[in-house]
């Protein structure tokens, strides 16, 4: 053990109540994780003792408030190790992330004749963003597939990166099937290539290591309530020399330099892309929430998690009728599968009573699941915080489900 589990269970609240008076056997941490008391004790305390918008008045709070804010960008640029605070831009999820991307640099940049390339395993918001943006623009969007493992195929990527390809938009690790894309040489390929590189870490960001000077990724995205943090606050990673050249993405309050009647010039980043009041509480939360990662060390995360991984796919693996979809060697704690004879929502059902949370449907990644043959597929995902006996019940309460069918 690379530490313990059961003492860092009791930084999370939520796991200690029952579920249908049964023990909380919570494994839907892809959908979003459950928060440690210090995350919920820094937002209350910011709110009940500090509170006053950030970046106005010249006065004590707000001064205080703005410091915090910016303390929080600053632990996102370690927590990701960015050159400079100046390149993390708050903004909703990652999400808003890639949709700021693509409003911004995509308008910009992308013509017909132009391509842009991402994976068959991508989540909906890498893309339908660039679909929707390619019926407005013209520019092909190219997807290269994945192994029937769910493996990444470096002849698939080869296969479709050209010398048009304007940009890679790409998961770091899919939230279907678990695999893990080696960003870093995925980058090399395309700088050789001059194509920019956008990475989808939302699932990375809670699973694996993020250095961004390391991966040489031009833009990175992830969620602050994947990450053990607050809802409406996420992460967009931007190289300074890029985000210096791209227009705003919304328009008001906090991100001009000056205003006239006639006209409007504007700030630098990332105050360029932050209009508006920001969701600095919750970025103080999110600041709260890295901390505890970086506290935890995300060797020692990563190491309890492999484990983990292991351990579901054997036990996964010990139930008759159960088929696992994406097994890829490099994997993060995602697992999809399904039951023969089982629709994968009266599973789910079933495995509610007995406490389980696990996530149903196509976990909005529709044509990967298509891809593989189902509707549907029953996903269950580990955290920081699950243990031995999560998965256990989950075997156990699979067992169960079975005898009604
Ligand atoms: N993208 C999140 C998931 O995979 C919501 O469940």
């Amino acid at each position: 053990m690379v530490y313990s589990v059961e003492e860092i269970r009791k930084d999370f609240p939520i796991l200690q109540r029952h579920i249908e008076g049964k023990r909380n056997t919570f494994l839907d941490t892809a959908a979003s994780a459950q928060k440690p008391q210090c995350v919920m004790d820094k937002m209350i305390k910011a709110m009940t003792e500090q509170y006053a918008n950030v970046h106005r008045g010249a006065y004590y709070l707000s001064e205080y408030m703005t410091f915090a804010y910016e303390q929080s960008r600053k632990t996102v640029q370690r927590f990701i190790n960015a050159a400079s605070s100046n390149e993390v831009v708050f903004t909703r999820n990652a999400t808003e992330s890639i949709n700021l991307v693509a409003s911004t640099w995509g308008r910009k940049n992308l013509k017909v004749g132009d391509e842009v390339l991402i994976s068959e395993a991508e989540h909906h918001a890498n893309l339908v963003t660039w679909q929707v943006l390619r019926d407005e623009l013209g520019f092909t969007l190219k997807i290269f597939k994945v192994a029937d493992d769910g493996s990444f195929l470096w002849n698939e990527f080869f296969g479709q990166l050209s010398k048009k390809t304007k940009l890679v938009a790409v998961t770091a690790m899919s939230n279907v099937l678990g695999t893990i894309f080696p960003i870093k040489k995925i980058a090399e390929a395309a700088h050789k290539n001059k194509s920019l590189v956008l990475v989808d870490a939302c699932q990375f960001a809670v699973h694996g290591n993020i250095d961004v000077q390391d991966m040489d990724c031009d833009f990175l995205a992830f969620s602050g309530h994947k990450t053990y943090g607050p809802t409406g606050i996420g992460v967009l990673y931007g190289k300074s020399e890029i985000l210096n050249e791209m227009p705003p993405y919304q328009l008001g309050g906090e991100m001009v330099d000056n205003v006239t009647y006639e006209k409007t010039t504007f700030d630098e980043p990332p105050a360029r892309f932050e209009a508006g009041t920001p969701a600095f509480i919750e970025a103080i939360g999110l600041g709260a929430a890295l901390e505890y990662m970086m506290t935890l060390g995300q060797k020692n995360i990563i190491e309890h998690e492999q484990e983990l991984v292991k351990y579901t796919t054997q036990a996964l693996n010990t139930v008759k009728g159960l088929k696992q979809i994406g097994t890829a060697t490099e994997k993060g704690g995602v697992f999809s599968f399904v039951v023969d004879g089982i629709h994968p929502q009266d599973l789910a059902f079933i495995l509610s009573k007995e406490g389980v949370a696990i996530r149903t449907g196509h976990h909005c990644a529709e044509p990967l699941v298509h891809r593989f043959g189902y509707e549907s597929v029953a996903r269950a995902s580990i955290g920081l915080y699950t243990n031995h006996e999560d998965i256990d019940i989950l075997v156990s309460s699979i067992e169960k489900a079975k005898k009604f069918f």
